[in-house]
């Protein structure tokens, strides 16, 4: 990327946009699929839309085979919109629109069960419809050693789990799956996952069809992203052999689908920010330059991490600043995007932030402004600007 090509997008999609790299997200998913295919033959992605649902993403995944995870009617709809067919949705979540999930049943779709108030529901499509196989999955919930305890899934441990252990005694009802997710990323989760699901089928004797590790991976970053985690970030080869005892455990077994559902392994360093500088001013001996773009449009989880961070000097003459922070232009006074940046600048320079793909436009609240075009690297449109209608028309005036 350089000064030309920004200036020329800054005239043309104002000054402000988000820049989507969509051939490295296929080649995200191609390599981590292989990375898991060469430790064992049976496994598949699921891509997340809740981490970055934009079409043109969803849609490329549907094309490389994946599958759609989603979390809501709303994911769901997208799914079927853009042609995945049913038996590659898989649904999750803590709340589910069961209107919705009794034709997703119906259709094939893989739907995994987060807590005890789904059961009767199912039992309920079940009877509905005595001469249809319900298959579903359950989400377990155990110990990875993070010292977190997750508020989703069933804990192993309960009667609950029990209960729905017992859904499998319905005539009509089938536990095909075995579904965990963990926020957790550091390879030592990861090998946790694996022994306790394994010893977990040992226990209840239930032959899955497929097993579902979730996401919970970190994706490709840049060394001054990674030196800002407290562990190891580790490859998708390396996540890829903790499966290692999960290939040996079934290698004189049926081969259960192996699934994972990365979302910001795969989308987390395909998006960057770019804002043009609006004022630098110095408060009581701080350096603080003020952009047009907000940490909510690239970190509304409000991380506080420092993205990958370049400068496009737009010809002005530019003055080395010390500890300068990025201040968003949002009237809260947290909202920083960057800190303690070293550097030249100037007003009217664009900054560029890099790793800005998972939960950032997704999560962006409609907040003083609306929000920025999404472009791709041959300055396709892939998300116009948001504008005053697209966040007041549901409002009585
Ligand atoms: C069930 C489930 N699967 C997958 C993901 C994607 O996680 P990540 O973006 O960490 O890969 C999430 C994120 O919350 C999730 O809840």
């Amino acid at each position: 990327m350089d000064s030309k090509r920004i200036a020329q997008w800054g005239k043309q999609f104002g000054d402000a946009f988000y820049l989507l790299d969509t051939a490295r997200f296929q080649q995200n998913f191609l390599e981590l699929k292989e990375a898991f295919l060469a430790v064992y033959p049976n496994a598949a992605l699921a891509y997340s839309y809740k981490t970055n649902y934009t079409p043109k993403l969803c849609k490329i995944i549907k094309q490389l085979g994946g599958y759609a995870e989603v979390v809501s009617d709303m994911e769901l709809e997208l799914a079927l919109r853009i042609g995945v067919p049913e038996e590659k949705i898989i649904w999750n979540g803590p709340y589910k629109n069961y209107k919705k999930v009794e034709k997703l049943f119906l259709t094939g779709g893989m739907v995994n069960l987060d807590s005890v108030y789904e059961i009767p529901l199912v039992k309920e499509i079940a009877e509905k419809y005595p001469n249809k196989k319900i298959s579903l999955g359950i989400r377990v919930n155990f110990d990875i050693k993070d010292h977190m305890v997750s508020r989703f899934g069933f804990d192993i441990f309960s009667e609950e789990f029990q209960e729905a252990l017992r859904l499998e005694e319905i005539e009509n009802i089938h536990i095909a799956g075995i579904h965990c997710h963990f926020a957790s990323r550091s390879l030592e989760t990861w090998q946790v996952r694996i022994e306790q699901i394994l010893k977990l089928i040992d226990q209840t004797g239930i032959h899955p069809e497929y097993l579902d590790l979730g996401g919970g991976l970190f994706g490709r970053m840049e060394e001054s992203l990674k030196e800002q985690f407290p562990c190891k970030i580790p490859t998708y080869q390396e996540y890829a052999r903790t499966a290692e005892p999960f290939a040996e455990y079934f290698s004189k077994k049926n081969k259960p689908l192996l699934l994972l559902e990365p979302g910001s392994a795969l989308v987390g360093d395909c998006m960057h920010f770019f804002s043009k500088v609006i004022n630098i001013k110095t408060v009581r001996g701080k350096a603080i330059a003020t952009l047009l773009g907000s940490v909510y449009n690239i970190n509304p989880t409000l991380n506080g991490k420092n993205p990958p961070i370049s400068i496009y000097p737009m010809g002005e003459i530019q003055k080395h600043y010390y500890n300068l922070d990025f201040g968003g232009f949002t009237c809260i006074e947290s909202d920083y995007l960057y800190r303690n940046f070293d550097g030249a600048l100037a007003v009217g320079d664009f900054v560029g932030f890099g790793n800005v793909g998972s939960y950032s436009v997704v999560l962006k609240p409609p907040f003083i402004l609306p929000n920025f075009p999404v472009i791709d690297l041959e300055g396709n449109v892939i998300k116009q600007a948001e504008c005053f209608d697209d966040l007041f028309h549901t409002f009585e005036f």
